[in-house]
């Protein structure tokens, strides 16, 4: 199933410039998020004295107190984007923080509201700054392909941004959540499809299948590719752009036993419990998978994102100034299923420990990065008889 014979090898570019991390319904889930039923609720004395030390164990951040020297980073970002939120915000309401049906296959750990929308709309401007104002990478011809497949899509701007510069061709987005906006040019349609289970389009049918953001959602990702193959026409390209939940620094600003240090750690022993990998960069799961399902011409290319505004190069510092906005947005919805149903912390710890993170963005000394990768492939083309 790898590349046939006349395609040339797996392509690897790694840029040395910074890009970023990151939401259908049924009710949040209660029990130990709702803080009452957890005996680990409150942040009175430690249960033990190695609770109070573990930073992976969440009673250790309700034991810190956050002192607060935030600075203005915040406001400023908030006042320079202010244009943008108004612009970008303007989407249904859904009442309360809610997660994805449980009518579906899928487990999915982000909220499917107003908030995670608004913070996902964000992220959607961030990436496409890191891409220079592209929406895509593979070498398409937009103006001669018909059909175009976003899976998982969220709040589904990339597909209607993508529909909106080529009125052309017909782009479909799917998600397990019905959270799309209605007014959308005509050349969009949202389709409710869980892409973990068998798809419903024609085999063939699809020029550009692209996906975008499915980390810690996808249990088998050489299934999802396999389905894609099976859904590209011979000739045509998939594209998936992925992050990992890998906060780091290149100057040791982002220590190990820092709030984003067990970010990070808290993600990976989420996976042994979760069975779905926010790490999908770092365990080569996109390019493993193109290549596993048939896919030729790969070309995978590596980019570090600055999570904040610290960067003294201005493109570099918007983008870290749009991240910055987006995971502020909604950090509670980035890891309250995580953290508190997978891994068992009460909302009390959760909320300890978000202030802590918090904190550490706001720290203009903090340089956080974080990894994005994104691969790009071609289906071969029909043999001629
Ligand atoms: C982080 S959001 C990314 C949204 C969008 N692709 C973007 O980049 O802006 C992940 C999306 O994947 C959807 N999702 C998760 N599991 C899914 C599945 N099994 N099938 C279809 N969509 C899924 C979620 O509902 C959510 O809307």
């Amino acid at each position: 199933m790898a590349s046939t014979d006349d395609a040339p090898p797996v392509t690897t570019t790694a840029t040395s410039a910074p890009s970023l991390p990151a939401a259908s319904p049924s009710p949040a889930p209660e029990g130990k998020l709702s803080g009452k039923s957890s005996p680990k609720s409150g942040a009175g004395s430690p249960r033990n004295l190695d609770d109070a030390l573990d930073p992976l164990n969440g009673e250790h951040w309700t034991q810190h107190p956050v002192e607060d020297d935030s600075d203005s980073v915040l406001d400023s970002i908030l006042s320079s984007t202010a244009s943008l939120s108004s612009s970008i915000f303007e989407y249904r309401n859904i009442n309360g923080r809610t997660f994805h049906s449980d009518k579906t296959n899928a487990e999915y750990w982000g909220p499917n509201d107003d908030k995670q929308l608004q913070s996902q709309d964000i992220i959607h401007h961030c990436l496409t700054l890191v891409l220079e104002g592209r929406l895509y990478l593979a070498p398409i011809d937009a103006g001669k392909i018909s059909k175009v497949l976003d899976v998982g899509t969220g709040g589904g701007l990339w597909a209607i941004d993508f529909a909106d510069l080529h009125p052309n061709l017909e782009v479909t987005g799917t998600d397990i959540s019905p959270v799309q906006p209605s007014w959308v040019p005509p050349n969009v349609r949202f389709e409710i499809e869980d892409a973990t289970l068998p798809w419903t389009f024609r085999e063939n049918s699809f020029d550009f299948v692209h996906m975008r953001y499915l980390f810690g959602s996808i249990p088998d990702w050489d299934a999802i590719f396999e389905q894609a193959y099976a859904a590209t026409k011979p000739g045509g390209w998939i594209e998936s752009f992925e992050a990992d939940a890998n906060l780091y620094s290149e100057d040791g600003t982002v220590t190990e036993d820092s709030p984003m240090g067990t970010w990070t750690k808290v993600f990976k022993e989420a996976k042994k419990k979760f069975g779905r990998t926010f790490f999908p960069i770092e365990e080569d799961v996109q390019r493993r998978g193109i290549e596993k399902a048939g896919f030729v011409n790969i070309t995978v290319k590596d980019i570090k994102v600055p999570m904040t505004g610290f960067p003294k190069d201005p493109k570099l510092k918007e983008i870290g100034q749009y991240s910055h906005l987006a995971i502020e947005q909604d950090l509670e919805g980035m890891v309250l299923y995580i953290f508190g149903e997978v891994m068992g912390w009460s909302v009390v710890e959760i909320h300890a420990f978000l202030a802590h993170f918090r904190k550490q963005m706001r720290n203009k000394n903090c340089h956080p990065l974080f990894p994005i990768r994104i691969v790009y492939a071609q289906k071969p083309e029909k043999k001629k008889d």
